[in-house]
């Protein structure tokens, strides 16, 4: 079989496709054939090395993946093979067969597609664990996210409607207006219109109930100041310390010089609250599978609709990768690893 590596830090370039011998469950495991693996931001800085949560190199990324169950270990009774499911990887979703503690793979309902289950677990839960989760979005609250085009960002407004929530407004790419507004979220150019601004606007001047950076950065005080008193804000990513698919050392030391460092008196007189948020990095994983319910009911009930924005071979993991570096993406982006 074939698997994705990250030889070493670099550019998309960089990225190999290796033989491997068939991976081996043990009698708690399962083996997966995989149709579909999700790429995300965090594979591209892993890759140029600065993500900081991931194993050395060379590892095979892949944080989420759909498949079909192969082979079941001796002491699992949950799975049997021909299951169609979605497997949490972790790191070694970029692979044509994984080998899974059966804890980490969910069957999936025959009406949801290999294509959906893939695109579901990073984003969909990273944005229901800010909003609903940490956030305790409710129905007329008011949202500003970024990169609301992108894989977090269009799950941002799906869920934030689902919810009830009277405005999201969204910074992205220029070209990506007319995709923006077809979600029913207020466009801002992320490049020469005033996201602050806006958000002041739109709410009579007090400002937003929830702000989702993943810029970090400057762009992170900005996003502090468009929160009305008694709003919440979500640092989720860093995407400013990234420029090109090559690894600039520099920019990564910009973004984290200019991300300003709050003051807890301040925040205090005006009620306002600041989350990190890793979801790579939650101790209580039963969180994060109990969000992954909750979202399974929503894509049943259609109140969410993952938005694929292409599939890729796995041998054109390089194109994919920089197709999301060059920011054309419009939703989610898979790599397509099921067997030809
Ligand atoms: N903390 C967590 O647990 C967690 C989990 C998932 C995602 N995240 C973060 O959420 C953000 C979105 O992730 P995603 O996987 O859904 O990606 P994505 O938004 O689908 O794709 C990346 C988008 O980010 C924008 N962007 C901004 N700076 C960029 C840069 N330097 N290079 C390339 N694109 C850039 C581009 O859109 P525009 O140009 O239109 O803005 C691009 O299309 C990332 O910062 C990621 O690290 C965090």
């Amino acid at each position: 079989m074939r698997k994705v590596i990250y030889p070493r830090t670099g550019g998309v370039d960089s990225i190999e496709i290796v033989e491997c011998p068939e991976p081996v469950p043990g009698p708690k495991q399962v083996r997966i054939m995989i149709h579909r693996a999700g790429i995300n931001f965090a594979d591209l800085m892993m890759r140029q090395g600065l993500y900081g949560s991931n194993p050395d190199p060379p590892f095979t990324p892949g944080y989420e993946a759909s498949g079909e169950v192969v082979e079941v270990g001796s002491e699992v009774a949950s799975l049997s093979c021909g299951d169609r499911v979605l497997a949490m990887t972790g790191f070694g979703g970029y692979s044509e067969q994984v080998v899974l503690d059966s804890n980490r793979v969910i069957k999936i309902p025959d009406s949801v597609t290999y294509d959906q289950a893939a695109a579901i677990p990073v984003t969909y839960g990273t944005a229901f664990h800010m909003l609903v989760h940490l956030g305790g979005i409710t129905r007329g609250d008011t949202v500003l996210i970024h990169h609301a085009a992108g894989g977090v960002g269009t799950a941002v407004a799906q869920i934030s409607k689902a919810y009830g929530a009277s405005l999201v407004v969204g910074t992205a790419s220029k070209p990506k207006k007319e995709f923006v507004e077809s979600m029913g979220v207020t466009f801002v150019d992320r490049d020469s219109e005033d996201f602050v601004r806006v958000c002041k606007e739109k709410t009579g001047g007090k400002g937003v109930h929830h702000a989702l950076d993943p810029v970090a950065g400057r762009n992170l005080m900005e996003s502090y100041k468009a929160l009305r008193k008694g709003g919440k804000l979500y640092l989720f990513g860093a995407s400013n310390a990234v420029r090109g698919d090559k690894r600039s050392v520099l920019s990564a030391f910009r973004m984290w010089r200019s991300t300003p460092r709050f003051d807890p008196l301040k925040m205090m007189s005006s009620n306002k609250a600041i989350f990190g948020v890793h979801m790579g990095l939650l101790e209580d994983e039963s969180i994060f599978k109990g969000h992954l319910a909750t979202l399974s009911g929503m894509l049943l009930k259609g109140e969410i609709e993952p938005i694929i924005d292409s599939v890729w071979r796995f041998e054109d993991v390089a194109k994919a990768q920089l197709h999301m570096h060059d920011r054309k993406n419009r939703g989610k982006i898979l790599l397509d690893f099921s067997p030809k």
